[in-house]
């Protein structure tokens, strides 16, 4: 008895700590029940809960599974393992579990439904229906099977079949929240936008919580030119939200973009500052050292007045440990908790006491190893010592394990002649390391044109190269649960759609392909304002206008006006367009 009621307290304190936003208590209190009673399925349910929302899937994925294996029966942990691995893409890991489960149990319908789902996501259309078919089998007044139905149906774009599910859901259960949805979102492909309404209003009674919702209802009535509905629509919204200046212009700024906004109130969300181009080194592929600059006060005293708003700031230089109001603006930006900070450095110019200061602050570092042996390394990163890279990568590892600290390390690589031979290699380093994330970048500019195998210099044979090596590393990554990011023009990436100025002519309409010019902005050496590295055109500079006006200027404008239209010519880098969905 006393064990129970151990067990309920650590529980319901977990759950506290957790709706807190402390997920590190949070974790220890639901491991203290499974120290008491490892076969407690509702503290392995928490736990996963809880690894998820720290954006830990597979650890969550793990936690979930074991909740399985107590109960097989237990329908929230099953559809959380399989909402989990399909987020995440880890759906091998469940799939396997699920049919486990399929063969230990006697009609278990949800791990059939759950099983459906993975199969849709990797496209094994049929195998889902079939799983689907075994359900109904099991129970043929679950809903939720017409709703899978329905759902296959409409990924294989058979949308009248689909809509005839999502009805038939709705007669079973009429507050089928997820029929709803899936007919508000066909009728809106449809650009059926009074019927959409109609079922995303529906949708909103069973759950007038559901913020998505009501941004597709803004959405909608603007479409519908009915701005009074929607402008009514987003103040429900924000009274859903907390009360305070980061969260409400957080969401000011996603209705801003659903109403299609291109002058924002909302403010600028992830900032990129280039403080100073001054740097310890002298890479043969970089052009800022050799012209001294650093950002002026006044612009520091802009950004500052931007913290309370920002979810993320990226602080770059050359190094920012040169510039001399560096401290100042970590301190002041450790303060705001939603405030995620990232510095890019070269990583041999770090002290001991500034990779504390890091680790403590749970800030992101970013740290470039353009090689992953000495000759190639020191090669492209004049008067940089290997050696020295090695040993702070090491000690930010070490200290980011002793004060469990939030710190992500990501590592950056851009790819030229001397290095591309080096990618898969890029990747064991990044494992060896205890690097999280890893971002492969091309060489742009001309510094070192004989480098250049993308643009100056085209070689065919490096490019086919690297277009044969990517899926290896992408493998990699995977078995190394390493987040890689790719920005590399190759064949593989569809780079051919784009060449020469070749952009595609109109893709979807209905879709905004990239929400950074609302969200994004980046102040480069020299004071000139880009919305994002990836961006052509500079939105301005800062020795001619403050940072708020920037934002709003006519540029800017253009940007958000043509993205809205889909117009990308001249304004969009191919690379980056490779990354959306067309
Ligand atoms: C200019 S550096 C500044 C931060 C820091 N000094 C560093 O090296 O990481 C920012 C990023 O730009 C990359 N970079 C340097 N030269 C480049 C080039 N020619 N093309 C593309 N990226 C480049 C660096 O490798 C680094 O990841
Ligand atoms: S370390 Fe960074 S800023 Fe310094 S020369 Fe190299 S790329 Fe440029």
């Amino acid at each position: 008895m006393d064990n129970f009621n151990n067990e309920q307290k650590h529980l319901k304190l977990g759950n506290i700590y957790r709706d807190s936003g402390r997920n590190d208590l949070a974790l220890k209190e639901f491991e203290s029940i499974i120290k008491i009673d490892p076969q407690n399925e509702a503290a392995w349910l928490e736990l996963g809960k809880t690894y998820k929302m720290m954006n830990r899937c597979p650890d969550a994925i793990e936690k979930f599974i074991q909740a399985v294996r107590i109960n097989p029966n237990n329908k929230e942990a099953l559809m959380e393992l399989g909402g989990t691995s399909r987020i995440s893409n880890n759906c091998e890991r469940a799939m396997k579990e699920f049919k486990e489960v399929i063969g230990r149990t006697l009609n278990n319908e949800y791990a059939h439904i759950e099983l459906s789902k993975i199969y849709q996501k990797i496209g094994s259309f049929d195998l889902a229906l079939e799983e689907l078919r075994k359900a109904y089998a099991i129970n043929q007044y679950n809903s939720e099977i017409f709703v899978g139905f329905g759902q296959v149906y409409k990924a294989k774009g058979q949308n009248e079949e689909a809509i005839g599910k999502f009805k038939e859901a709705l007669k079973i259960d009429p507050d089928n929240k997820n029929a709803h949805v899936e007919l508000g979102k066909i009728y809106q492909g449809q650009k059926n936008y009074e019927a959409a309404i109609k079922e995303f209003k529906s949708a909103i009674r069973i759950d007038p919580s559901d913020k998505q919702l009501h941004l597709n209802l803004v959405q909608l009535y603007t479409k519908q030119n009915e701005y009074d509905s929607s402008n009514k629509e987003a103040q429900v919204l924000l009274q859903l939200i907390p009360n305070d200046q980061f969260s409400q212009d957080a969401m000011l700024n996603e209705i801003e973009i659903f109403q299609g906004k291109t002058i924002l109130r909302s403010k600028v969300k992830r900032l990129w500052v280039t403080l100073t181009t001054r740097c310890n080194i002298r890479c043969r592929t970089c052009g800022l050292w050799s012209s001294p600059w650093e950002i002026p006060r006044k612009t520091v005293d802009e950004v500052i007045e931007l913290f309370p708003y920002l979810e993320r700031v990226v602080w770059l230089g050359g190094e920012v440990f040169l510039y001399k109001f560096f401290e100042e603006l970590f301190q002041k930006a450790n303060v705001f908790p939603h405030l995620q900070q990232q510095i890019i450095t070269n990583g041999v110019i770090l002290t001991e006491e500034w990779i504390k200061k890091i680790v403590e602050a749970g800030a992101e570092l970013t740290i470039s190893v353009d090689g992953v042996t000495k000759d190639v390394y020191e090669y492209i990163r004049t008067g940089a010592s290997f050696e020295k890279l090695i040993k702070n990568i090491k000690l930010a590892q070490d200290l980011i394990q002793k004060y469990h600290s939030e710190t992500k390390m990501r590592l950056n690589a851009v790819i030229m002649k001397s290095n591309y031979h080096q990618l898969e290699e890029f990747l064991d380093f990044a494992n060896e390391f205890g690097f999280e994330q890893v971002s492969l970048m091309a060489l742009h500019f001309d510094e070192d044109p004989e480098e250049n195998i993308f643009y100056s210099k085209k070689d065919f044979r490096s490019l086919e190269y690297i277009t044969n090596t990517v899926p290896k590393i992408r493998q990699k990554a995977k078995a190394y649960d390493i987040d890689l990011d790719i920005l590399l023009p190759t064949e593989d990436l569809k780079f051919d759609r784009f060449e020469n100025n070749n952009y595609p002519a109109q893709p979807q309409q209905e879709t905004l392909h990239c929400k950074m010019p609302w969200k994004y902005m980046f102040i480069c050496d020299k004071g000139t304002v880009y919305l994002t590295g990836s961006c052509l055109k500079s939105i301005g500079n800062i020795y001619n206008n403050s940072l708020d006006e920037i934002w709003n200027g006519p540029e800017a404008q253009i940007y958000r006006e043509s993205l809205l239209k889909n117009q990308f010519q001249d304004l969009c880098r191919p690379e980056c367009m490779t990354r959306w969905e067309i």
